[in-house]
């Protein structure tokens, strides 16, 4: 039974994009809401979990979660891996940059008059999940997320490998109608051995609750072994 499986289980989950610092005033960013990790947050406490929540957009309280506020993704490796040494599950719901700016000027950057052009270096961030998944101890689980806008299956089972995760979500991006911005999704579990699951558009809270019972299994048996 749900609840009782996760009564006393810790999970982390991140949820939104990143901001990027340029300079005092700027970032670069991404559109991702967050709605689809803050569902996951509600989904698992309400099934009994501990849930810790690490993200950049600010919301109302989720009743029995607690959250962090994270800017960069440096921000957020440095809290997720902190949450994570005591926690059973890891839920990598962020839109994570994948590049940040070289350098944050201390100062804000100025237009030169006539200026055409302004080149930005960036250099690669941290990969969060990829990270937890390497480190993590047997018994702890970790999920990544994956939005696809073609090959979905190959690609997911890709990314399932390549980044050693216990499992992969994918959403299916090309549909506008659901995914970024949306309240309702449409995923597949990916897990490495099992056949995929396919979880059909629903309002995200219904995927969250969905999600949340498909991990159950998975914990009961690590942490009773
Ligand atoms: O490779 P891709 O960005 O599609 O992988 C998506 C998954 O990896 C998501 O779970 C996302 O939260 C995570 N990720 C991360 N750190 C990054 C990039 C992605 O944790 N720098």
């Amino acid at each position: 039974e749900a609840s009782q499986s996760w009564q006393g289980k810790k999970m982390v989950i991140t949820a939104g994009g990143t901001q990027e610092a340029l300079d005092p005033v700027r970032y670069l960013g991404n559109y991702s809401s967050g709605k689809m990790g803050l569902a996951l947050a509600q989904a698992a406490s309400e099934a009994g979990a501990q849930v810790v929540l690490i993200t950049s957009i600010a919301s109302s309280p989720i009743y029995g979660v607690r959250t962090q506020i994270v800017h960069s993704a440096q921000e957020m490796l440095t809290a997720v891996t902190a949450e994570f040494a005591t926690a059973q599950v890891f839920i990598s719901a962020a839109a994570v940059a994948d590049f940040r700016p070289a350098t944050r000027q201390a100062q804000k950057i100025k237009k030169t008059p006539g200026q055409k052009t302004y080149t930005l270096e960036l250099e690669t961030n941290p990969d969060i999940v990829a990270e937890m998944a390497q480190t993590k101890c047997s018994g702890q689980i970790v999920v990544g997320f994956a939005a696809e806008t073609e090959n979905l299956v190959k690609n997911a089972q890709k990314k399932l490998a390549r980044k050693q995760l216990d499992y992969l979500i994918a959403n299916d991006v090309s549909d506008s109608q659901i995914g970024f911005g949306s309240d309702e999704n449409a995923v597949t579990i990916f897990q490495a051995q099992q056949a995929p699951k396919v979880l059909p558009r629903a309002a995200k809270l219904t995927i969250a609750r969905e999600i949340i019972a498909h991990l159950t299994p998975a914990l009961t048996s690590k942490t009773e072994a």
